[in-house]
């Protein structure tokens, strides 16, 4: 179990490069398994969900040959070993359920895939995905095994193009349906679907790999199944969430950062509020420079959404930006009902914020009336006390940190594995724009190991059954 010692109130400059993007990379991965073609992924970030995401592959028969130092992996799944996802991958995280697309038409075969994890951040329910799969002509359905369930799918027709309409533009949702577009017969519609730069990805790769498959601009994604595939070479785009996070720190701390590799076009929304909080930001042709000018204002209203609206990971480190402005801001969070958990120890460190149920704002939202404490007011300028944290999630966990940079004192932060499933090299990059920071090894990492199941509760039985 590593913790991080933070000594607050340094400024952080200099020139730092964004990895490439956790939310990209994690599903192309998943999206290679549809041909039996070698990939290589360029620009691929060195961390947990990575490493989860590579091992749920090889667990199902990919060979792949990770160089993480120079960020590229080959990857080629000739033929699959196995359709069953071992129990110990319960709960790791988002991208499990994703393999249900990917899979249902590569195989006759059951698919059991373990129960989803992910940030506690909401309920975080996957009915969208299995009700979109179902619409191919698949069987897919949650069974409860003993302590733990599983979800079981399986398309002995193969799967067939219809028309979805998603009922919200859920990034997963979308990106499971348009997996299993591409191997089904037929036209695939999707309406109502996400268009997040991470999606357009996945579509790029995947009309590389061969796949016909369009992007119109009403949120409708349209794929025309095919069989036959190509051997692909791609760089991951950047990851705009630990970008704008270093743009944020370096603006809190009153410093002066380069990110490199930082892509304007994919932070639009966020530049937009970085500018009407009197944060300083120049555009350059390889990234991104963030710096502080001027006292921070306050005053700003902001909305998360889907794309192209403000990112709902961005509102963490955000909101303790706003701790620093002078005035009151508002942050209604629109896309999960419970993502303000980490306020408290803001709070605790010295921030003013209050929590409210209203919605706190014009946009359309899935959470009015329903009790969530889904809205917040900051009051700033506050100054921030070093403390003891323990990180919740992955994004809470960079809002601690850069809470931590800010701070007067010693801070002393544990649950540093969340931060390793989304953030590459934090520690060294942090370090390296001048942050008084260090990791220490309490203990060795013993991770948990969860329970495989007793063989005969899924293998002999599940494992091999049709599911009618
Ligand atoms: N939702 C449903 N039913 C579903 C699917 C989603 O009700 O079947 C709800 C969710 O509960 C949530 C909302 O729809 O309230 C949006 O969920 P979405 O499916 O769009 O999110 P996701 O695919 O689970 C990805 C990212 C998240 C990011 C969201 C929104 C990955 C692995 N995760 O999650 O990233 O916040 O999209 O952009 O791509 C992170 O990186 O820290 C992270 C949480």
């Amino acid at each position: 179990m590593d913790i991080l010692k933070i000594e607050g109130k340094a400024r952080l400059e200099g020139r730092v490069k964004a990895a490439g993007a956790k939310n990209a990379m994690t599903k192309l991965l998943v999206a290679s398994l549809l041909s039996d073609k070698k990939c290589i992924f360029y620009n691929v970030p060195n961390i947990g969900d990575v490493e989860i995401t590579v091992n749920l592959c090889k667990e199902l028969g990919s060979k792949v040959e990770w160089d993480r130092e120079r960020g590229i992996i080959e990857i080629c799944t000739k033929e699959l070993k196995t359709t069953y996802i071992p129990q110990r991958f319960s709960g790791a995280n988002r991208i499990p359920i994703l393999l249900i697309g990917a899979l249902l038409g590569r195989t006759r075969q059951d698919i059991i895939i373990p129960t989803v994890g992910g940030d506690a951040i909401g309920k975080r329910p996957v009915d969208f995905h299995i009700e979109a799969l179902q619409k191919f002509g698949a069987i897919v359905e949650y069974r409860d095994i003993r302590r733990e369930g599983a979800y079981f799918a399986h398309a002995a027709e193969g799967l067939t193009g219809n028309y979805i309409h998603l009922p919200f533009p859920s990034v997963g949702a979308t990106e499971n349906t348009i997996l299993a577009g591409v191997r089904a017969k037929g036209v695939t519609v999707i309406k109502n679907a996400a268009t997040e730069p991470e999606i357009v990805e996945l579509i790029l790769f995947l009309q590389k790999l061969g796949a016909i498959i369009s992007l119109d601009v009403d949120r409708t994604i349209r794929i025309e199944g095919i069989e036959q595939f190509n051997e692909v070479e791609h760089t991951v785009m950047t990851d705009r969430i630990e970008a704008a996070s270093f743009g944020m720190a370096a603006i809190a701390t009153q410093g002066k950062v380069f990110v490199e590799g930082a892509q304007h076009l994919h932070m639009i929304s966020f530049l937009n509020k970085i500018r009407e909080l009197g944060g300083g930001f120049n555009v350059k042709s390889d990234g991104i420079e963030f710096f502080y000018q001027a006292p921070l204002r306050g005053g700003v209203h902001i909305e998360t959404d889907v794309h192209p609206g403000f990112m709902t990971d961005w509102q963490q480190p955000y909101a303790v930006l706003l701790t620093q402005g002078n005035g009151s801001s508002v942050i209604h969070e629109t896309v999960y009902e419970n993502r303000f958990g980490y306020t408290q120890t803001l709070k605790e460190m010295g921030a003013d914020i209050e929590l409210f149920k209203q919605c706190l704002g014009g946009k359309k939202c899935r959470y009015a009336l329903r009790g969530y404490h889904h809205s917040i007011i900051v009051k700033g300028n506050t100054p921030l006390i070093g403390k003891k944290i323990t990180i919740p999630d992955l994004r809470a966990g960079f809002a601690y940190v850069m809470a931590a940079l800010v701070a007067s004192g010693e801070s002393i932060i544990s649950g540093v594995s969340f931060l390793d499933r989304g953030y590459e090299k934090i520690v060294h990059k942090l370090q390296s724009l001048g942050a008084n920071i260090k990791r220490i090894q309490t203990k060795p990492d013993t991770k948990p190991i969860k329970p495989i199941l007793p063989t005969e509760t899924i293998n002999t039985d599940a494992k091999h059954r049709t599911l009618a």
